[in-house]
């Protein structure tokens, strides 16, 4: 196992009724920046309860935060902070809205230009944040990460920090009741992918990680179609919740390699064709796994195994039925797997290869070896 230091210190409040300890978490006396995304906290209840919560704090709210969180956007987010003087962020929402936040939180620290803190910079000081979670997905809610949309350079820029971290989130699982069937699948495909990333590369003598990782793979595969059958199941978005929670909240990668490309590639499918976050993982991950069989054989007859319970077989005819398996459940989830499905044909190669010139992703995967000539290999793949 390789050496790494772990340290999240986001407390996790779980359950029905949770949203009532804000007046807890927030100290008292805090001017707070609530922000969120469009209408859904207003029709579900979730906004009820939280202004029921922050009774006595003074409340400045933005919304309208979009999917893809823009820049522009963000900026005047932070334009309003400043204006009232607030001290504490509160963001309620999804993964768009909680990396928005935290991009609010860094800029309101920092007198530069703001872009600086998408393009290498990193934040120096923050506001504090804590977080309500409307939508399981992302793990956003207790990692340090954001990307944020950049519209005129069309570019999702990712961006870190350990003073991003929340300070706490609010994860009840009723809140996610409202969510279209989309975001469903959405939800259970990115937590899928952020754990196959962590996984999926080659043996590292690190088991524990490995069954966690298993435990996370086949929980998303049991759970997943049912919530899409029984959207208001507790228990089910009580699971699926707790599992993106887990997925990408740092313990999973410890002292194991990684291969992010597929979110790499992803971004740019994003940024240049406006899919959503998980319909890109759909897209590239199978393709990315059939044309890297060889360099991840080892732990693809693993995942094949103990995943998708392939037991018999020669190990090519293993693997083929996982990758086919892996496709199935994405497409199970609503979430189609084929960029012709989103009508886009092999144009858009030259276009996703530039973009990723362009932003030095050259060397991706575990090995740093997916180089321009097998991102197109990948993408054609994915046709
Ligand atoms: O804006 P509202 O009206 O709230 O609608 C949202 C939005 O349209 C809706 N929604 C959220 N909760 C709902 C709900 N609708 C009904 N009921 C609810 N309870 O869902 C739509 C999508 O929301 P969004 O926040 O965009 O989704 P998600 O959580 O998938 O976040 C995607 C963003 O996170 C980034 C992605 O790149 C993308 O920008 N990621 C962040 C990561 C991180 N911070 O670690 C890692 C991820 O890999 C990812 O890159
Ligand atoms: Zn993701």
């Amino acid at each position: 196992m390789r050496n790494f230091s772990f340290y999240n210190p986001t407390k996790i409040h779980f359950g029905e009724g949770q949203i009532a300890k804000l007046s807890k978490e927030i100290p008292p006396g805090s001017r707070v920046l609530v922000t969120h995304g469009g209408g859904s906290i207003f029709n579900n209840g979730v906004w009820a309860q939280v202004e029921q919560a922050l009774q006595g704090f003074s409340i400045s709210r933005f919304g309208g935060i979009e999917a893809n969180p823009q820049f522009d956007t963000l900026l005047r987010a932070a334009e309003q902070a400043k204006a009232e003087q607030c001290d504490f962020i509160l963001a309620i929402g999804g993964g768009s809205v909680i990396d928005g936040s935290k991009f609010i939180a860094a800029v309101l620290c920092y007198d530069g230009d703001p872009l600086d803190l998408l393009t290498g910079t990193k934040a120096s000081a923050a506001l504090p944040l804590g977080c309500v979670l409307t939508l399981a997905a992302t793990g956003s809610e207790s990692n340090p990460h954001g990307v944020v949309t950049h519209a005129e350079r069309q570019e999702k820029l990712p961006f870190f920090s350990p003073l991003l971290f929340p300070r706490f989130a609010i994860l009840d699982p009723r809140c996610t009741f409202s969510l279209p069937p989309r975001q469903i699948g959405n939800g259970v495909v990115d937590a899928f992918v952020h754990t196959i990333e962590q996984y999926l590369t080659y043996p590292a003598d690190a088991p524990l990680q490995d069954r966690y990782a298993e435990g996370l793979l086949l929980t998303l595969i049991e759970e997943g179609p049912k919530a899409l059958e029984n959207p208001e199941d507790y228990n089910v978005r009580a699971n699926l919740m707790w599992c993106a929670t887990q997925a990408l909240n740092g313990l999973l990668g410890c002292g194991v390699p990684q291969d992010w490309a597929t979110h790499m590639i992803g971004h740019e499918l994003t940024a240049l064709y406006h899919l959503d976050h998980a319909q890109t993982l759909a897209v590239i991950l199978p393709a990315l796994l059939a044309e890297r069989r060889d360099s991840k054989r080892a732990k693809l007859l693993q995942y094949a195994e103990r995943v998708w319970q392939q037991h018999e077989g020669s190990e090519e005819l293993r693997i083929d039925n996982a990758l086919a398996a892996t496709r199935e459940f994405f497409e199970r989830m609503g979430v189609a797997t084929r960029l012709s499905a989103y009508q886009l044909d092999g144009g858009v190669i030259p276009q996703v290869l530039a973009q990723l010139k362009q932003h030095k992703l050259t060397s991706l995967g575990e090995h740093r070896d997916i180089d321009l000539e097998v991102s197109a290999r990948i993408l054609l793949r994915a046709l």
